[in-house]
């Protein structure tokens, strides 16, 4: 699992040093210049993968069941539970990525322990979505009875597909700077956007 944000340039430096470790580039070889076709195969691959499970929780004859460890007397509190946990990891991603990048803390380096918090909080917060996401899909189907509840379901749908273009992302020294922290800050506002149209929702009630 990859955490939401992970890698991107110092403001100012070279796009290819590691956030975390300074260390020019993610892995072995030497940096390649940015091409846009990374970019543009990410994209593809994250539209795919948002439409896919958009059309899976159309077609799919949504069972209406709990599944399994849920049970139904807990499963919108267990559901709520998970998307205000994700949604909290998210906004720890989001300030943590700031801090990382010097964007506060009067110039000081960032402490240690930061960016591996940073990583593991990004991980935990994707695993953590993963069974309400599952039962949303499995047990509900991509619904459009509300303004809300389709909301929630596109914002759903996108959130994995932002994730699976920023796995493509990570991994690839051919991309610009800003690519990285787009896309990250693109799954921070996508979960706190589907933690709105339905953990929000449910504890108003
Ligand atoms: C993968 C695409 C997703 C689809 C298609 C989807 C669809 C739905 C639908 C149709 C509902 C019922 C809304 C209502 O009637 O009020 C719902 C509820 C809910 N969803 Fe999702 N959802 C998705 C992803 C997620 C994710 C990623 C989370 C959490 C991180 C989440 C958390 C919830 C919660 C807490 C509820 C309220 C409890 C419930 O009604 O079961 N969903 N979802």
């Amino acid at each position: 699992m990859q955490p939401l944000i992970e890698r991107a340039p110092e403001p100012g430096g070279d796009p290819t040093v590691h956030l975390h470790t300074g260390v020019a580039g993610t892995g072995s070889g030497v940096a390649q210049p940015p091409t846009p076709w990374t970019l543009i195969g990410a994209a593809a691959v994250g539209a795919a993968v948002a439409f896919g499970l958009g059309v899976y929780g159309r077609v799919h004859q949504p069972t209406g069941a709990a599944v399994a460890p849920l049970r139904p007397d807990n499963i919108l509190d267990v559901k709520s539970a998970c998307a205000s946990v994700a949604a909290t990891l998210a906004l720890f991603q989001l300030a943590s990525a700031l801090r990382l990048y010097g964007r506060f803390g009067g110039g000081r380096p960032a402490p240690a322990w930061l960016g591996p918090a940073h990583r593991w909080s990004g991980t935990v917060a994707f695993v953590v979505s993963l069974p309400a996401a599952y039962h949303c899909l499995w047990g509900l189907g991509f619904q459009d009875t509300t303004t809300r509840v389709l909301a929630h379901s596109m914002l759903g749908c996108a959130f994995y597909g932002a994730f699976a273009a920023k796995l493509l992302v990570l991994h690839s020294r051919r991309v610009p700077g800003w690519a990285l922290p787009l896309l990250g800050s693109a799954l921070v506002t996508l979960l706190v956007a589907i933690w709105f149209t339905s953990a929000w929702w449910y504890y108003r009630l």
